[in-house]
């Protein structure tokens, strides 16, 4: 078998490591298929495909379809951004349609809006195509309109979450085979016990005294991560908790409109005068360290998150997790068993949730072993295979002699 992934930028965020998990899956279980991935951009991505065994050809986006979005303009500005970026569209994918005919995938896998819609138009006849989709699309526009008008060119879609496979269904239609492959993480790699970073030295600040209370959110900038409510929760513990913030990621995304600045975020600390309580680390490549460096990993988004990766990290490093409980994220965790919650926004209740944890190492501790529980029996890697493998094999009609009698009995 040969399954050509798409995906639109060579970056590091989480669709990416989530495919990234499932290609090393996929390739564990399946050592003789060919992996290939196409990038519409160059990146770090490159590398760590390769890594895992997979063929990586990058293929550039045009810089005006590379900031395409629907991030804050609305439909008509991301209307006529892509009619602006129409031509170097169209270029792509005849293009990409090369490049797919040369390669002869048995399947195409798409991780990424643009990568949906031009996989729709340049896959090959004989090679279905599956929408790996990973943020909600009802809220977009543009997408929606687009994702709705090439849905009969899709043989199937994933969801991150149930939350997300509900939503993509509601634009695209019941027609469409619509299903959840919840993310995994890699359980080692993310694990209680390693390696801790210096977050201090790395964010420029000095020691922080014995008993300091380490809070972090981790995340890309994207504005809806919630970098402002984290900010304004912290600014309102009482003066005597002893803690120290740290935020985690950088911009890494070309969409336009779409992120928060550091610099952005270092005003708005000053303003809030919790300025030296605060470090910025940058973006990390590997997160592990710096989240088992934490007491408390705080995750903020302002509205609901298709999935929530970090939520899934912070839990298998057996870290106290408080999450923003909306959409995917609330599918991951049990309330006051294995992680906190607070609604989207709320940053008084965000607030709450940190002080019954600042003052309680006993609760972080309970709720760090049964995260890390949850985290084995959910998120580990080798079930992404177990479902990927047969979906590929039932959509290309390759099915082998044991599934096909497995299919048989099983209702
Ligand atoms: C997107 C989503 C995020 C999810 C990730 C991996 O970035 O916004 O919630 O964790 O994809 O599926």
């Amino acid at each position: 078998m040969r399954v050509v992934y798409l995906n639109p930028c060579g970056q590091l965020g989480g669709a990416e490591f989530s495919l990234l998990d499932m290609l090393s899956s996929v390739r564990a279980a399946e050592p003789s298929w060919e992996l290939f991935l196409v990038l519409g951009e160059d990146g770090p991505l490159v590398d760590k495909a390769e890594a895992a065994g997979v063929r990586v050809i990058v293929a550039p986006f045009s810089r005006s379809l590379a900031r395409l979005g629907d991030s804050g303009n609305g439909l008509f500005g991301a209307l006529w951004s892509s009619f602006t970026a129409l031509a170097g569209t169209l270029r792509y994918a005849v293009r990409l349609r090369r490049t797919l005919t040369q390669l002869q995938p048995d399947i195409v896998h798409t991780n990424g809006f643009k990568m949906h819609v031009l996989g729709a138009w340049a896959h090959p006849k004989n090679a279905p195509v599956i929408w790996h989709v990973r943020d909600y699309v009802s809220t977009r526009p543009l997408m929606s309109r687009l994702l709705r008008l090439h849905a009969n060119r899709c043989a199937a879609v994933i969801g991150n979450s149930k939350s997300v496979a509900r939503d993509v269904q509601s634009v695209c239609g019941p027609e469409l085979e619509t299903l959840c492959i919840y993310n995994a993480v890699d359980l080692k790699r993310y694990s209680p016990g390693g390696e801790k970073m210096d977050l201090d030295s790395l964010a420029g600040l000095g020691p922080a005294p014995e008993g300091t209370v380490r809070i972090g959110l981790a995340a890309t900038m994207a504005r809806w991560k919630g970098h402002a409510v984290f900010l304004r929760a912290l600014a309102r513990l009482p003066g005597d908790v002893p803690y120290r913030a740290y935020v985690i990621g950088g911009a890494i995304y070309q969409t336009e409109n779409s992120q928060r600045t550091l610099r952005e975020l270092r005003e708005m600390a000053a303003e809030l005068g919790i300025a030296e309580r605060v470090g910025f680390t940058g973006f990390l490549a590997d997160t592990s360290g710096a989240i088992r460096a934490l007491d408390i990993l705080v995750h903020a988004s302002t509205e609901p998150e298709p999935f929530g990766r970090v939520i899934a990290e912070g839990m298998a490093c057996g870290r106290a997790v408080i999450a923003s409980a909306a959409g995917g994220a609330a599918e991951l965790i049990t309330e006051g068993e294995d992680a906190l919650a607070h609604q989207p926004g709320d940053d008084a209740a965000l607030a709450a949730r940190i002080m019954d944890l600042a003052r309680d190492p006993e609760l972080r501790a309970r709720l760090g072993r049964a995260g890390r529980k949850t985290a084995e029996r959910r998120f580990d890697q080798s079930r992404l295979a177990e479902e990927l493998v047969p979906l590929y094999r039932r959509l290309t009609g390759h099915l082998t002699p044991e599934h096909q009698a497995h299919l048989a009995v099983t209702p």
